[in-house]
């Protein structure tokens, strides 16, 4: 199914686990994608994007270390002047260092922060801009289940990460002030569109969920 409109969309990690299927998924609608991923991952995207392209679809791999201010200075730098603008952010990269408290050291702590929370900071404040200058512009953070309660298999530290990464969305959201943060009430199409999702075959693992289609009114 082809999209509306195309857009230009970021995906970090693109060349990983869900990072490669979300990328898949979005350039076979229409919208070119960008992976940002590790230099040492080139192969893994290379082999992503030639199916892509030979399906029709558009996409381009951009090596970085989503912890590196400098790469991301360079990276969104490329990116609007390739495509001109970006539509959407998906802070998607992460890792897990599978250890106890007791067994993790300090420097691994913070390697677990630089790349699941530090990389989300990085992207959404080079991006911000660019989005601020076209009127739009979409962030989607990957937390995680950990990121809304504690799990007894998951290390800590991840835990740590993935709800700091939960609190910032709605920090940043907030931030964009007024009584709806999004700015404007809401439509009956939006309503629509929340329950079409919901009735589609997309929605099949969303179970439980309280969705509210209020803009950002309950994001705090
Ligand atoms: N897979 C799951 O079950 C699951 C569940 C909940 C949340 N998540 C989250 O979803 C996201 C993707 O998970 P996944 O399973 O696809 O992981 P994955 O390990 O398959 O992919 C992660 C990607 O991030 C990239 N990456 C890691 N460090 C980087 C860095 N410093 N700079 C640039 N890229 C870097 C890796 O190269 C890899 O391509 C993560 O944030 C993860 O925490 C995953």
């Amino acid at each position: 199914m082809k999209a509306e409109r195309e857009k230009v969309i970021l995906i970090t990690g693109g060349a990983g686990g869900l990072g490669s299927v979300m990328a898949a998924v979005l350039a076979s609608e229409g919208h070119c994608v960008y992976l940002l991923d590790l230099p040492q991952v080139k192969e893994r995207a290379d082999i992503l994007l030639q199916k892509l392209t030979e399906e029709g679809g558009r996409g381009t791999f951009i090596p970085m270390d989503v912890t590196s201010e400098t790469d991301w200075e360079t990276a969104v730098r490329t990116v609007v002047s390739e495509a001109g603008r970006i539509d959407v952010l998906v802070n998607n990269a992460g890792i897990n260092i599978r250890k106890v408290i007791e067994e993790m050291s300090f420097d691994e702590w913070m390697q677990m922060m630089a790349v699941n929370t530090g990389s989300v900071f990085l992207g959404t404040k080079y991006v911000i801009p660019v989005m601020k200058e076209q009127k739009e512009g979409l962030i989607i953070n990957m937390s995680s289940v950990c990121g809304l309660v504690g799990h007894m298999y998951t290390p800590e530290a991840y835990t740590a990460t993935k709800s700091a990464v939960t609190m910032f969305t709605r920090a940043v959201a907030a931030e964009r002030l007024g009584e709806v943060p999004l700015g404007r009430l809401c439509k009956a199409e939006d309503v629509a569109n929340a329950v079409q999702f919901l009735v589609s075959d997309q929605s099949s693992f969303i179970n439980g969920l309280s969705l509210a289609v209020d803009g950002g009114t309950t994001c705090y």
